[in-house]
């Protein structure tokens, strides 16, 4: 009977172990969302209709410089299928769906009179997402800048961006506000600069970069610190408009999101490590410094000198703390090392932070990686460098590249495996301190995917792109998410 004893203890006590690391939705703070995300330009399609003009992406995929000549004209039809998406939404469980406003769909002259039919789309997808007890989370601006803009007066690049960004930002908080408790002012205006500017791989492709393809001119030693200082001081324009006029009576936070890559040191050499966490600055430090400091990292300034704009002491005031949350979209562990460039200078981004970027051509899964730890990383980071500020995780997820882009494929359990992974990182952060508030996979659907088309997909759910009627499919993935949502247990 003693040995009987001893056996009723083990199993007593190796199932308290048990419950104590499994881990459920119930072990995230108090009011965490979980939800999913996309943005306009690539999931709504219904391009041309109902008053919506072009944007610089819709510029940039006519002209076929997207792969194999896609365009997101149709992409997933959101805008026909609002409601079939936030059913799914709802059957998955989600507390809440990060998507973005069109510009040019909601003011497609880029300034002035609003688009009726924009406003109705909305407030429709608003109110439905409300009546499904979903919240919204809205992205103002996220790379669609309207063609006209551009045009005109050369987009981001002129300081006139900043006037009109505001006056549409406030068409959104006026219209929207009542029922958009979650406002994102721009997404990752630590890349448009990159790719637009530098690099040349998006619109309006200005680099001097010479292995930039397709470049129009652009001088890639000013121009992406310029865009990326307007795109600060828009969106430190619109927060100051938001507390001003409409915070206290709507109720609302607002923030900005950030592309967070993660960078490590290729050797373990002390060069290699500072070359990292230089990067770090560059990549995160250019917006989160001033946004908590008021002025760019002194690293930047120190290495880019004059060519850097200067943040004057009323923007500056107006830049910091300008913000209730910072969004974080992190994939990847980015290797880097030292550089200081002996060779003939291009004076672009990697260079001026003096590292080499090893991330190669599209996917190299030896440098470019997806590292659980690395949000952990990054989450520390923000914790011990910028005052732990309030954190969403506004994109986190796995893209696969099917030989077939249409193909139809459910199985991909490759998906639920990435998520759980990621969340349990997420969680041991939290445990150890970080402010983090929410949770999104980047995609709900697949979408036209920026820089890759229909080539690389996202989505929790598919979308058969083989018809008029872009049927939706439920995927593994979204099932585990949704099992997860309702009280199942992460993967140990
Ligand atoms: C970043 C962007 O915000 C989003 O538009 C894009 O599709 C995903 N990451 C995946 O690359």
């Amino acid at each position: 009977s003693s040995s009987l004893f001893v056996v009723v203890v083990f199993l007593l006590l190796a199932a308290v172990a048990r419950d104590a690391c499994a881990l459920t939705r119930s072990d995230f703070p108090e009011g965490f969302a979980f939800g999913a995300g996309t943005s306009a330009f690539q999931v709504e399609g219904a391009a041309a209709e109902d008053g919506r003009k072009p944007s610089i992406w819709d510029t940039f995929t006519h002209q076929g410089d997207s792969p194999e000549g896609s365009t997101a004209d149709v992409s997933a039809d959101q805008y026909h299928h609002y409601k079939e998406d936030v059913k799914l939404m709802y059957d998955m469980g989600l507390d809440a769906y990060r998507f973005s406003i069109s510009w040019p769909r909601l003011v497609p002259d880029g300034r002035g009179e609003i688009n009726p039919k924009g406003l109705e789309y909305y407030n429709n997808l608003i109110n439905e997402l409300i009546l499904h007890g979903i919240q919204p989370h809205v992205t103002i601006y996220h790379f669609d800048l309207p063609q006209v803009l551009q045009d005109e007066y050369g987009g981001i690049l002129s300081s006139r961006f900043i006037e009109d960004y505001t006056a549409y930002a406030e068409v959104c908080f006026k219209n929207f506000g009542d029922r958009v408790k979650h406002w994102v002012t721009v997404n990752e205006p630590n890349i448009e600069p990159i790719g637009g500017y530098d690099n040349g791989s998006q619109p309006p492709r200005r680099c001097s970069y010479p292995f930039g393809t397709n470049c129009t001119g652009g001088d890639s030693s000013t121009e992406p610190y310029i865009v990326a200082h307007h795109l600060l001081l828009a969106h430190a324009s619109a927060v100051s408009l938001y507390r001003q006029k409409y915070q206290a009576i709507q109720g609302g936070q607002i923030g900005l999101t950030l592309l967070g890559w993660w960078h490590e040191p290729r050797t373990d050499t002390p060069e290699d490590a500072a070359a990292a966490m230089r990067m770090n600055e560059f990549h995160i430090g250019w917006f989160m410094h001033p946004l908590v400091y008021g002025d760019y990292p002194p690293v930047m300034r120190h290495r880019v000198g004059s060519r850097l704009p200067s943040i004057t002491a009323s923007q500056s005031e107006k830049i910091r703390g300008s913000f209730d949350f910072i969004g974080i979209n992190h994939y990847f562990v980015v290797r880097v090392q030292c550089d200081e460039g002996n060779g003939p200078k291009l004076r672009d981004y990697y260079v001026d932070a003096g590292v080499q970027n090893l991330g190669g051509e599209g996917f190299d899964k030896e440098h470019f990686q997806s590292l659980p730890w690395a949000l952990g990383k990054l989450l520390d980071h923000l914790k011990l460098k910028y005052g732990n500020p309030p954190v969403i995780i506004h994109e986190n997820g796995d893209g696969d590249s099917p030989e077939t882009p249409s193909k139809i494929d459910y199985d991909d359990d490759f998906r639920s495996e990435f998520l759980q992974s990621y969340l349990q990182v997420l969680h041991m952060s939290i445990r150890n301190g970080s402010n983090a508030r929410g949770y999104f996979v980047w995609s709900l659907l697949d979408v036209y995917e920026f820089l890759y088309g229909y080539n690389a997909r996202f989505g929790l759910c598919g979308v058969d792109l083989t018809t008029a009627a872009r049927t939706r499919y439920v995927r593994n993935s979204a099932r585990w998410y949704s099992g997860f949502l309702r009280g199942g247990e992460l993967r140990q």
